[in-house]
């Protein structure tokens, strides 16, 4: 892995699946990580991994898509380590699978809700108090660059995620500010997992992927982590996907 140029950091939904992957990596480089979640005991449970692993991290409960819990979870972060220098916005919520005639408003606001205003919430609070030099990911999907079957509200929300990481990579890039995007293709997560049991969906996409299998948690993390690092200094704006070739 690529080593993390900065010291402090967050990572949001890193109770589970890309978060917490992302959340060891980034400890493992070096940096001190708070690890935030809606679900306290979760958080808990991967601050306990990298702490006995011998890493530096903090447990913060947030719900991304309440503005105050955002604020107060950011000035946690800074209050403790003294800055910021990264911030992965990974939480996020999958929809059901419906097509648009049959969504609900209130579905459909829902899911842009917590998925696009939940970043956009993070970025808010984050891109103050971040150190020149400093870096943001969100983590979008490969639902973000083209269109998931049934799924409108989820690609809405995620092409959102894209289009509010361009606009902030060209803001903020006056303050050495870097803003780039990951976009997984399946990946093999316990929300994955969750919204995939009962049916034959991991065996499905993992034979429509020229790669033949799911993606780890920790493949989706280390793009996180090298788009945080010096290695990727000169890259911002950019959506990668994660996706063993299925864009291809
Ligand atoms: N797994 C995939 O195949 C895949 C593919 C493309 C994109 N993604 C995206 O990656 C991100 C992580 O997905 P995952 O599969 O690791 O999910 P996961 O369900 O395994 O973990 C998500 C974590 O986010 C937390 N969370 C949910 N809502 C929250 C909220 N409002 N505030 C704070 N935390 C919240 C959950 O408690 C959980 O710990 C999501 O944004 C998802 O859309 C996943």
């Amino acid at each position: 892995m690529s080593s993390v140029s900065r010291t402090v950091g967050l990572v949001t939904g890193a109770g589970s699946g890309i978060g917490r992957a992302a959340a060891l990596a980034f400890a493992d480089s070096g940096a001190a990580v708070a690890v935030l979640d809606i679900d306290e005991r979760a958080a808990a449970e991967t601050t306990e991994l990298i702490v006995r692993n011998g890493g530096e991290a903090l447990t913060g409960v947030v719900d991304i898509a309440d503005e105050d819990s955002v604020q107060a979870a950011v000035e946690h972060t800074v209050a403790a380590y003294g800055g910021l220098d990264f911030a992965v916005n990974n939480a996020g919520m999958a929809s059901h699978h419906r097509q648009l005639d049959r969504m609900a408003l209130d579905e459909f606001e829902r899911v842009v809700h917590v998925n696009l205003a939940g970043t956009f919430l993070c970025m808010k609070y984050e891109l103050p108090q971040l150190r020149s030099g400093g870096a943001i990911v969100n983590i979008a999907s490969n639902g973000g660059l083209y269109s998931i079957p049934n799924a409108p509200a989820y690609v809405a929300a995620k092409h959102g995620i894209v289009g509010l990481t361009k606009a902030a990579a060209v803001d903020y890039a006056r303050n050495n500010i870097r803003v780039n995007a990951v976009c997984p293709g399946p990946t093999r997560t316990p929300g994955f997992e969750a919204v995939a049991a009962g049916t034959d969906m991991l065996e499905r996409q993992a034979a429509i992927t020229p790669l033949g299998r799911l993606a780890t948690p920790d493949e989706a993390a280390a793009a996180a982590v090298w788009l945080c690092s010096d290695a990727a200094s000169y890259i911002t704006g950019i959506a990668l996907s994660v996706d063993g070739g299925r864009r291809a």
